[in-house]
């Protein structure tokens, strides 16, 4: 018997709405948020009201994209958490209302679960392309950078994890005291791609354990910006291209400096990597050039699964569907958790 869901995603400035039909996307309808272009950052308040605004266009849109009639549905898979409490709300609350009026279960997804399930979204019928058990999942995004083992579709264990920033967040907040604009991640990755990773050199942490931290290269950015611009107001101007480079350069040398290690130490070939941070093309290049020379086997998301979507929800939903686990009426999302 064919299973199909509905998944809905509203933890941040996303609001999506996707259908998953035995594992296969059939509509993965993302409405974006320019709003909070203008306040360097998102605005939760003005996040909840654009979900308010979005969420039924986007639900409609997906269900016609996917050419099925909402009575077709066999659950709703929403995201109860981590994330903006008030953004969580807007989905949650319509998944119940949509649950209780088609008389069909609901199922929570956590949402960093969901990133790492983005990989099990198939295509077509007859993809392939999924990672096989065990496997590491580098879950790089604004709010998170861990390095998850994979034992199975519900069976993860967080074995390190950023002690302060994550790696998004040192992207975007570098964009952002250069004047880059916001999102900085996508800037940053695209004059990357013409400057020079070598023509600075920023700080690089030394923590134990698979761990990872952003905070002093961060800081370390900064004060190269603060003395330079001394010497030279236009310091920035000129060098942005190789300020870019390098920096993303030290991001990727700290993220998969650790990840090696653990694949080594657990002797785990199987690596993949997941979140918004997985669509810069330098740390594609990294895994690409890790699976030469380490004979990894990687899996990297399509672009369109890489930032917060609903097709990774509903997958997620999809699998939890298999294992008769529903989420009651009375479930109240969270705004932070780990794995
Ligand atoms: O997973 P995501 O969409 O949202 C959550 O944080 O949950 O990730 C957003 C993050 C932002 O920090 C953004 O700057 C970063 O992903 N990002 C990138 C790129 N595209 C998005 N960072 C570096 N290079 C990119 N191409």
């Amino acid at each position: 018997m064919s299973v199909t869901i509905l998944g809905i995603e509203s933890s941040c400035d996303d609001t999506s709405a996707a259908v998953i039909r035995d594992g296969v996307v059939l509509s993965n309808i993302i409405a974006a948020q320019a709003v909070h272009e203008a306040y360097g950052g998102v605005v939760p308040e003005l996040a909840s009201r654009a979900h308010q605004q979005h969420i039924i266009p986007v639900v409609d849109r997906a269900l016609k994209q996917a050419g099925i009639d909402k009575a077709a549905l066999d659950a709703i898979a929403f995201t109860r958490g981590p994330g903006l409490m008030g953004s969580l709300l807007v989905g949650t609350s319509f998944a119940k209302g949509l649950s209780a009026s088609l008389e069909i279960p609901m199922i929570d997804v956590n949402h960093l679960q969901a990133h790492v399930l983005a990989h099990f979204i198939k295509q077509t019928p007859d993809d392939t392309q999924q990672p096989s058990f065990p496997f590491l999942c580098l879950l790089v995004s604004g709010g998170n950078s861990q390095i998850i083992r994979v034992d199975g579709y519900h069976d993860m264990q967080v074995i390190g994890q950023t002690i302060d920033d994550a790696a998004g967040e040192a992207f975007d907040k570098c964009a952002k005291v250069m004047g880059l604009g916001y999102p900085g991640g996508p800037i940053v990755n695209r004059l990357a791609n013409e400057g020079n990773p070598e023509a600075f050199t920023f700080s690089k942490p030394h923590i134990p354990d698979y761990n990872y931290s952003f905070s002093g290269l961060k800081t370390s950015f900064l004060y190269t910006l603060r003395d330079r611009l001394k010497e030279d107001p236009g310091f920035i101007e000129k060098n942005k291209a190789d300020l870019c480079a390098s920096l993303q350069a030290t991001v990727i040398h700290i993220l998969m400096d650790k990840l090696r290690k653990a694949a080594m130490d657990l002797n785990i070939k199987e690596v993949a990597v997941a979140g918004g941070v997985s669509a810069n093309t330098g740390l594609r290049d990294a895994f690409r050039d890790h699976a030469g020379r380490y004979g990894w086997t990687i899996h990297i998301p399509p672009f369109a699964f890489t930032t917060d979507n609903a097709a990774m929800v509903a997958i997620c939903g999809y699998y939890t569907y298999l294992n008769k686990e529903f989420c009651p009426m009375d479930a109240v999302p969270f705004s932070r958790v780990v794995i």
